[in-house]
């Protein structure tokens, strides 16, 4: 499965027998000559099947067909309008660099820099500008960005029963099986240990790397490009704030968010927003660290919690009846998780 841009009457189609299998060739480049709004739209002439022995366990089928239902948009962050832009219509981690796109309501403009396109409210601002608590501030030092996969997130394995992330991705594909084929936004990446993942295992049409820190996206950046022959077709890093998601609404298949939630300003804002990107049938999955149940009743733990709220602003050690609430009070139905010490991986989907 590939995703072609939006297709309006004015453009010519000249398909060669590539273009059957990267659908973004469709277009001529003298075709580009306007612009364009930025619509992603998986394209019926490609498509991955990963059906291998249906014996066997573990096996993935994709749908052959999610056309229909599977197109996403870059938006502004400002007023949610499609954005434009009249750059090559492959879109690519590389073709992102130097684009520019721009808001058709506000006349806002956005720029893709030399690692990933700033599609924060203030991204352009020359003097304003507005820090974050601790828990997402942490996450914008250099050291930190540098050290996330040398080191610090093995220690989430150590003392908070993570399985890592090979692990995660296994057990996330059961609850992302119906969207398998579409687009997904990995919310809050990191250095894109699961954004790679996701772009490497074919399984998916369109995939966003998102973070609000750019040193972490910096860092995905130069993963990628260390990488020999990582796709970098139909893979794009965003700078954005989780709590003013750049899509249109109903536009997206699937939110990843890995041991994010926590980080969070505000949990309620994010998945508030998640719900609203997310297309009828849509699917959240996340994980995060939980405390509840023998635990939960010992004191000390539980002001402990207080305090790094306090301190740091951080959600951590919620419990499973909270996520469950924090769900469905965004409008997300079927709540299911996994859960393995402090380690939760939640699921729930937008009503269809
Ligand atoms: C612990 S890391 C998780 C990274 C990765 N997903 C994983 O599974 O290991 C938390 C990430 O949340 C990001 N984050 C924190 N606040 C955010 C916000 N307001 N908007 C977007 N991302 C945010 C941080 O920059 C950081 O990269």
């Amino acid at each position: 499965m590939a995703i072609g841009v939006a297709v309006s009457g004015m453009y010519t189609l000249t398909p060669t027998l590539s273009s059957f299998k990267h659908p973004t060739r469709l277009f001529s480049r003298a075709a580009f000559t306007a612009k364009l709004p930025l619509q992603f739209r998986a394209s019926s002439t490609s498509f991955i099947d990963t059906e291998t022995n249906p014996r066997e366990s573990n096996v993935v089928v994709v749908e052959k067909d999610v056309s229909s239902r599977s197109s996403n948009s870059l938006a502004c962050p400002v007023c949610y309008d499609s954005l434009t832009w009249n750059g090559d219509p492959g879109f690519s981690v590389d073709t992102i660099t130097g684009s520019s796109f721009q808001c058709s309501t506000c006349q806002k403009t956005y720029i893709g820099n030399q690692t990933h396109l700033d599609l924060t409210a203030t991204g352009g601002a020359k003097s304003y500008g507005e820090s974050m608590p601790a828990s997402t501030e942490l996450f914008r030092v250099p050291l930190i960005s540098f050290l996330y996969e040398r080191g610090w997130r093995q220690t989430f394995s150590v003392w908070g029963g993570f399985p890592g992330p090979e692990k995660e991705f296994e057990l996330m594909k059961g609850f992302l099986k119906p969207i398998l084929g579409g687009n997904i936004i990995d919310a809050s990446c990191a250095s894109g240990l699961f954004s790679r993942l996701f772009a490497k295992s074919g399984l998916f049409s369109f995939i966003v790397a998102l973070d609000y820190s750019e040193n972490m996206l910096q860092q995905c950046y130069e993963f990628i490009q260390q990488e020999e022959n990582f796709p970098k077709e139909n893979f794009i890093l965003v700078r954005a704030d989780i709590s003013r998601l750049p899509f249109v609404s109903s536009s997206v298949d699937a939110v990843h968010a890995g041991a994010a939630l926590h980080c969070w300003p505000s949990p309620l804002a994010a998945v508030a927003e998640i719900s609203r990107v997310l297309r009828p049938g849509g699917v959240f999955v996340a994980t995060t660290y939980i405390l509840d149940g023998p635990f939960s009743v010992i004191p000390f733990l539980s002001s402990l919690r207080q305090n790094v709220r306090q301190v740091s602003g951080s959600y951590i050690f919620l419990s499973e009846r909270e996520l469950e609430d924090l769900c469905r009070a965004c409008g997300l139905v079927g709540f299911k998780c996994i859960r393995n010490g402090l380690f939760v991986m939640i699921s729930a989907t937008k009503p269809s």
